[in-house]
C-alpha cells in the first residue's frame, strides 16, 4: 500500500487546482445541473432494477475496472452489479491481493488496468486525493468510490436520490447530519449535494469529531452547527446518522464508546420525540447500538435499505455518463 502519492493527502481536502472534466471526483466540483441530470438518469434506471431480467445492452463492449484499497460491501458490489446490468464487463482488484502489496505504485496499477482494456476506473483508497491524482495521470475516466475523508460522491448522489423521491424539491428542507463529521467523506459529499440543491444542513457531533470550520463544508450560509442534539433534530425533515469511523481516528477523541452511544447515538425514542416526521438515513455499514439503535433502523421512517437499492441505480447512471459515447478502449 503506497503511503505517499503526489497530490494526495491524509487531510480532508486533496491538493487540487480545479475540476477535472470527464470524471466523477467530488460533488463539490459537480455543477447542480449535472447532479440533477445524474439523479434523473438514476431514477430511470430504477425501472431496470424492477425487471425480471435486469439487463440492458447500453455499455456492451465496455470494461469497468474497480480497484478497492479499503473494505467495502455496498459500493464495490453495487458498482459490480451496475456494470453487469448495463452489459459491461467488470473486473475488481482489491488491495490485499494486488501487486500494490508487492510495492507497485497506484499509478502503475491503473496504467496496467488500462493496458488490459479498462475503459474506466472506479477507485476507493484511504488517501484523500487518490482519485484526483489518478484522474490527472492516467488516461482513463476515474470515478471516486471514496477517498480518505475527502468525498464519496456516489453515496452523496444516492442519498439525494432517496430524498428527492420523497420530497421532489430540496428547497426549504432541513437535514441534520449527526456523528463523526470529521472523518466522514459521506458527510462532505452529502453537504455539498444537499446545499447545492437548496437544503439547509445542521451538523451535530462531539466537538472532537467536528472539523475546524464546518460551515465551510457546503454552500455559504446553508451549513450550521447545533449545540445540542435536540437543537439539531428539532424541525429536521431528514436525519443522516454517520458511522463512527474508528479506523480513521486518533486515540483520545472520545471518552468511551458507551458515552458516545449515550450522548450522540440516535435512538428511536429520541427521534420520535424531537423529529417525529423526519426520514432516517445512514450510509452503512451501521454500528448498531453505537451511532444508531436497531429499533430506529427498523422503524418505518428508516430509508436505510432504500438507500442501498438506489446505490445500484446511481452507479448505473454514473457509469453510463462516464462511458456511453466514449470511444473503444484501444489506444
Ligand atoms: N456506504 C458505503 O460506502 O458502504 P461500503 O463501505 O459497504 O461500500
Amino acid at each position: 500500500m503506497p503511503t505517499v502519492l503526489q497530490g494526495a493527502t491524509n487531510q480532508a481536502q486533496p491538493g487540487q487546482d480545479g475540476p477535472v472534466p470527464g470524471h466523477l471526483l467530488s460533488l463539490r466540483e459537480t455543477p447542480e445541473e449535472e447532479i440533477q441530470g445524474l439523479l434523473d438518469l438514476a431514477f430511470s434506471f430504477l425501472e431496470v432494477l424492477e425487471r425480471e431480467v435486469k439487463k440492458v445492452p447500453t455499455l456492451r463492449g465496455k470494461v469497468v475496472a474497480c480497484a478497492f484499497f479499503e473494505p467495502s460491501t455496498r459500493t464495490m458490489k453495487s458498482f459490480d452489479l451496475a456494470a453487469r446490468y448495463l452489459s459491461a464487463d467488470v473486473t475488481t482488484l482489491t488491495g490485499e491481493v494486488s501487486s500494490v502489496a508487492k510495492g507497485e505504485s497506484l499509478e502503475d496499477t491503473a496504467r496496467a488496468l488500462r493496458q488490459m482494456g479498462a475503459d474506466c476506473l472506479v477507485i476507493r483508497h484511504p488517501l484523500s486525493g487518490a482519485a484526483h491524482f489518478l484522474a490527472r495521470r492516467v488516461d482513463l475516466p476515474v470515478i471516486n468510490a471514496g477517498d480518505g475523508r475527502h468525498e464519496h460522491p456516489t453515496q452523496g448522489l444516492l442519498d439525494l436520490l432517496t430524498l428527492r423521491e420523497r420530497w421532489g424539491d430540496f428547497r426549504g428542507r432541513k437535514v441534520a447530519i449527526v456523528g463523526d463529521v470529521l472523518h466522514s467523506r459521506v458527510a462532505r459529499s452529502d453537504i455539498w449535494g444537499l446545499t447545492k440543491l437548496g437544503a439547509e444542513v445542521c451538523l451535530f457531533g462531539p466537538p472532537t469529531l467536528l472539523p475546524e470550520r464546518p460551515e465551510l463544508l457546503g454552500l455559504p450560509g446553508r451549513v450550521r452547527v447545533a449545540r445540542s442534539l435536540p437543537e439539531a433534530l428539532e424541525g429536521a425533515d431528514a436525519v443522516i446518522a454517520l458511522r463512527l469511523q474508528r479506523e480513521r481516528q486518533k486515540r483520545g477523541l472520545l471518552p468511551s464508546l458507551e458515552e458516545y452511544a449515550s450522548f450522540w447515538g440516535l435512538r428511536k425514542e429520541i427521534l420520535d420525540r424531537w423529529c417525529p416526521e423526519a426520514f432516517l438515513l445512514h450510509p452503512g455499514p451501521v454500528n448498531r447500538g453505537l451511532e444508531l439503535d436497531g429499533e430506529a433502523m427498523e422503524a418505518p421512517r428508516s430509508l436505510v435499505e432504500e438507500q442501498v437499492r438506489r446505490g445500484v441505480a446511481v452507479r448505473m447512471a454514473v457509469l453510463y455518463r462516464v462511458l456511453a459515447g466514449r470511444a473503444g478502449s484501444s489506444g
